[in-house]
């Protein structure tokens, strides 16, 4: 499908994922592999570049991540970045040690205007520094091209063999040409045309859905999200009715938000899917009954989901395929792409169970970034309320009660995240209509956990003993990181004041602090 690639591949680094994020914006298709992978696999994919990432290690260390020589002899333009910047001089025969300053945040570097990667970048601009180890000496055949006040090489080329070092990370916005920097790697080094684009995407999915697919049956797991509206969408476009939507309304939703998915993909909606909605909100809470740990939790949903599909499909009768919205980001973080640490089973993809009873599972979205999703969708003319919808996990709100699922625990955070984010809307509507712009304090994500948390109050005259719950908001470009949102304190006790007297079983509230990382969006 793509002529074009950037390769990727990962030392471990937190960045792997905003890398091939940069690379993509550039209209370059881009794929993260483990530095595990064999060097012949990456020949067979014939990339115009590849690009080493950072990583937690020191290079010079025996069981560091490496890579053999031969990576960088294949006439490929390769770019390493922090990790990867050292690693390659490593193996090139320069040297690299612990350095004398720790560089860490942003920092001014001087670059040489010369080099192909700095063209039309300032002279003097910051960048984001975070390392211990430094190049103290360069391979043969390179030429210094950056340096800062405490580091000699921030970054160092050899042309004639196109290899580039970056000591700095270009994919972090705090480095602020970093993008600039990337566009002059892939699109002018590694001479990228730069044809990756969503209508092309559109477009070839739909002939190769159409392709692999034939006349056989297909069902797909709708959750209303964006990402598996998407999905059904582009289905729907491939192959009309050999489609079945079916829609899990697992008890662990929004509140109402059955009823309003129903709406939009029903018989009433604008699309014409042949929609299956299963209430299996009681089948759930009794699987749930007990389970109070997040992964097992995770876990239980994910195959339950699995399981309601095989039944369905047999009511069907000869399913073939099985569609998931699964997104890139899904497969990196499972573990199942790039290097990173497994921190969350996400259901449709790590949690899958073994025994699944379909021919196959497609998952037209799998080699993309949401941003990316949300323009596939646009493009297919999917309404704008429910392409930028904010993020709504699989496990739903079974991950957004710390502990144990009940029912009646599900009441209680669905009224207290219903009127949260009515009066978060409310606000942030108000500021939009008194100041024309966006409030600078709106979140990216907001909604309501319920702690496992039982305290003491007073209500009327009354001792109470009931939950806690709490409010989560936060600010973030890409989900990867984040900051929690600075909501005005009278909006943020309007909804404490709310919850406390119209959610029965709630009597104090707290508002979560913590950015990510250290902390995840999710609670659980
Ligand atoms: P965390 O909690 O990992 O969340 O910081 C990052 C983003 O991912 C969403 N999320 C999920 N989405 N299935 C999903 O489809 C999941 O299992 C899942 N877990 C977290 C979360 O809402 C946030 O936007």
């Amino acid at each position: 499908m793509n002529q074009e690639k950037v390769i990727v591949i990962d030392f471990g680094g937190q960045y792997n994922q905003l890398v091939a994020r940069r690379v993509r914006e550039c209209n370059v298709y881009c794929e993260i592999y483990s530095y595990r992978t064999d060097i012949e696999k990456i020949k067979e994919m014939n990339p115009k570049g590849i690009i080493l990432t950072g990583g937690p290690n020191s290079c010079y260390e025996d069981n560091s991540p490496t890579y053999q020589k031969e990576l960088f002899e294949l006439g490929v333009p390769v770019l390493g970045l922090c990790y990867g910047a050292q690693l390659m001089m490593h193996v090139l025969g320069g040297k690299v040690e612990k350095a004398p300053v720790r560089e860490y945040g942003k920092t001014e570097v001087f670059v040489k205007k010369t080099s192909p990667l700095f063209a039309d970048v300032s002279e003097k601009t910051i960048c984001w520094m975070s390392h211990f180890d430094y190049i103290s000496k360069p391979a043969d055949g390179f030429e210094i091209t950056a340096h800062t006040a405490d580091c000699p090489v921030a970054a160092a080329e050899n042309m004639a063999k196109n290899l580039y070092a970056i000591q700095f990370h270009p994919e972090v916005l705090h480095t602020q040409e970093g993008t600039k920097m990337l566009y002059n790697f892939v699109r002018n080094v590694c001479g990228c045309a730069g044809t990756w684009r969503m209508d092309s995407f559109v477009e070839n999915s739909i002939k190769e859905i159409r392709e692999k697919v034939g006349d056989g049956k297909v069902l797909c797991a709708l959750s209303g999200g964006v990402d598996s509206s998407v999905a059904a969408v582009l289905l729907s476009k491939a192959i009309g009715n050999q489609l079945t939507c079916v829609f899990v309304d697992h008890g662990l939703l929004r509140k109402d938000e059955g009823d309003e998915v129903e709406e939009v993909f029903g018989p009433k909606g604008p699309y014409e899917l042949n929609f299956i909605r299963v209430n299996a909100q009681e089948r759930y809470y009794k699987k749930l009954a007990g389970v109070t740990e997040p992964e097992a939790k995770r876990k239980i949903i994910g195959e339950e989901f699995i399981r309601i599909f095989e039944e369905e499909a047999k009511k069907i009768g000869a399913v073939d395929f099985l569609v998931q919205g699964t997104i890139y980001p899904d497969v990196v973080e499972s573990g199942l792409g790039g290097e990173s640490a497994v921190i969350k089973s996400h259901h449709n993809v790590g949690g899958l169970p073994e025994h699944v009873d379909f021919k196959e599972i497609i998952e037209p979205l799998r080699d993309l970034f949401k941003d990316e999703v949300r323009k596939a969708g646009l493009e297919m003319g999917i309404p704008e309320k429910l392409v930028f919808r904010q993020p709504f996990p699989g496990p739903g709100l079974g991950i957004r009660i710390i502990g144990e699922v009940t029912g009646e625990k599900v009441r209680m955070v669905q009224e207290a995240d219903a009127i949260y984010r009515e009066e978060v809307d409310k606000a942030a509507e108000n500021y939009k209509v008194a100041n024309g712009t966006e409030a600078p304090w709106m979140p990216n994500q907001y909604f309501a956990a319920l702690t496992n948390m039982r305290s003491v109050g007073v209500m009327g005259d009354e001792r109470t003993y009931d939950y806690a719950v709490a409010l989560r908001a936060v600010r973030t470009v890409d989900f990867m990181t984040a900051e929690s949102a600075e909501i005005p304190f009278e909006v943020l006790q309007k909804v404490m004041s709310r919850i406390i007297n119209e959610v029965k079983g709630i009597n104090r509230v707290f508002y979560d602090l913590t950015s990510k990382p250290p902390g995840t969006i999710e609670f659980e």
